[in-house]
């Protein structure tokens, strides 16, 4: 198939290009490097064999958007990009409900006046927000505690009334967990700009020695060691997951919804010791207060996405460790020269 993957240059997004390419698919990626490196796609092109086409620019574009759609004819597009900082999405929900929602309007737009009718979409187990308890299953109810969720919460609603109204339109909707890990190579992983707001990448951080210190946000959460539990699933993982549900939309239209994750929850610190086992390194942390809008526990409920998409997350927390350990220590600067 000839896929269009926005945000193909990012995290999740060059794993799942590495897949696309290993599997025959054409790919094009689109994406304004604002939060990406395009090293990423060099390396990309270096793991597959192949390369990806590649334009830079943002899908907010229309313009630019109709050009890659003339010129490239996409079946199908994987949408990965958009902002994904909690904490900025906060201070600056415009700039999310513009680069996340409206951004997928004008995508949705485009695809009609082109003729592509399927989309996978990259949404997040954050819509489960505190409404209901884990293991959540994908008709469990669904609410956001932050701009970021509701900018995923809103998309989900629209990709459904789209495919509503256009009995063509094939939507898969993947609700990630909390992926982490990187590439068995080495040569791609995951590389935020700044401070890094997610667990692992800081643990990544302290052990490379570019970071003092671990804060743990609480400890006194209802959990067995009272800090938070997630269900930590490998990039590898998520990526072949794009692939599977790409597969299904092939099989008739409507809009659908993955879980996009393992069902076994880590606490903070069961990952601390794992990172420490895969590192050699001890992670010194600290006990701080709990971090304003996080849950104590998500995980996924993932026998939907096993029985219709017949995938299953199967890297470990100790893989996803130790392929972390392994890209940072090849690239301690991340992709920068
Ligand atoms: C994991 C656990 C923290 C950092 C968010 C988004 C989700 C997705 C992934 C984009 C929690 C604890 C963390 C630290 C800590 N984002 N923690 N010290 O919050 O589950 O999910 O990121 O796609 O949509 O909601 O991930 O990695 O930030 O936190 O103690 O320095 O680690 O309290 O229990 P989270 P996280």
């Amino acid at each position: 198939m000839r896929v269009l993957v926005t945000g193909g240059a990012g995290y999740i997004g060059s794993h799942t290009t590495v897949e696309l390419l290993g599997q025959g698919h054409q790919v094009l990626v689109l994406d304004d490097l604002s939060n990406s490196s395009e090293e990423s796609l060099r390396r990309v092109a270096e793991l597959a064999g192949r390369p990806a086409d590649f334009v830079q620019a943002n899908v907010g574009d229309a313009a630019e958007l109709d050009a890659a759609f003339t010129s490239f004819r996409p079946d199908a597009v994987i949408h990965f990009a958009g902002r994904k900082a909690v904490g900025e999405s906060t201070r600056l929900p415009l700039l999310y409900y513009r680069e996340n929602v409206a951004a997928t309007v004008t995508l949705l737009e485009t695809m009609a006046a082109h003729g592509c009718h399927q989309i996978v979409f990259s949404s997040s187990a954050t819509v489960y927000g505190s409404a209901s308890e884990p293991p959540f299953t994908e008709d469990a109810p669904t609410g956001a505690t932050n701009p970021y969720g509701h900018t995923k919460h809103m998309i989900e609603q629209i990709l459904a009334d789209a495919a509503a109204a256009d009995p063509s339109l094939s939507v898969a909707v993947l609700r990630y967990f909390n992926p982490i890990g990187a590439h068995e190579s080495g040569r791609i992983g995951e590389d935020p700009k700044g401070i890094p707001n997610n667990l692992l990448p800081f643990v990544a951080q302290v052990a490379a020695g570019r970071r003092t210190g671990l804060q743990v946000f609480g400890n006194d959460y209802p959990t067995p060691d009272g800090t938070g539990l997630r269900d930590y699933i490998h990039v590898v993982d998520v990526a072949q997951g794009h692939l599977a549900a790409l597969a299904r939309l092939a099989d008739g239209a409507g809009c659908q919804t993955w879980n996009l994750g393992t069902g076994r929850p880590f606490s903070v610190l069961e990952v601390i010791s794992a990172y420490e086992a895969a590192s050699g390194v001890r992670i010194p942390y600290q006990i701080v207060d709990r971090r304003p809008g996080d849950v104590a526990a998500s995980y996924a409920d993932v026998s939907k996405a096993g029985r219709e998409l017949d995938w299953t997350a199967h890297r470990s927390l100790e893989q996803a460790c130790a392929d972390t350990v392994r890209w940072q220590a090849a690239n301690p600067d991340g992709y920068a020269q």
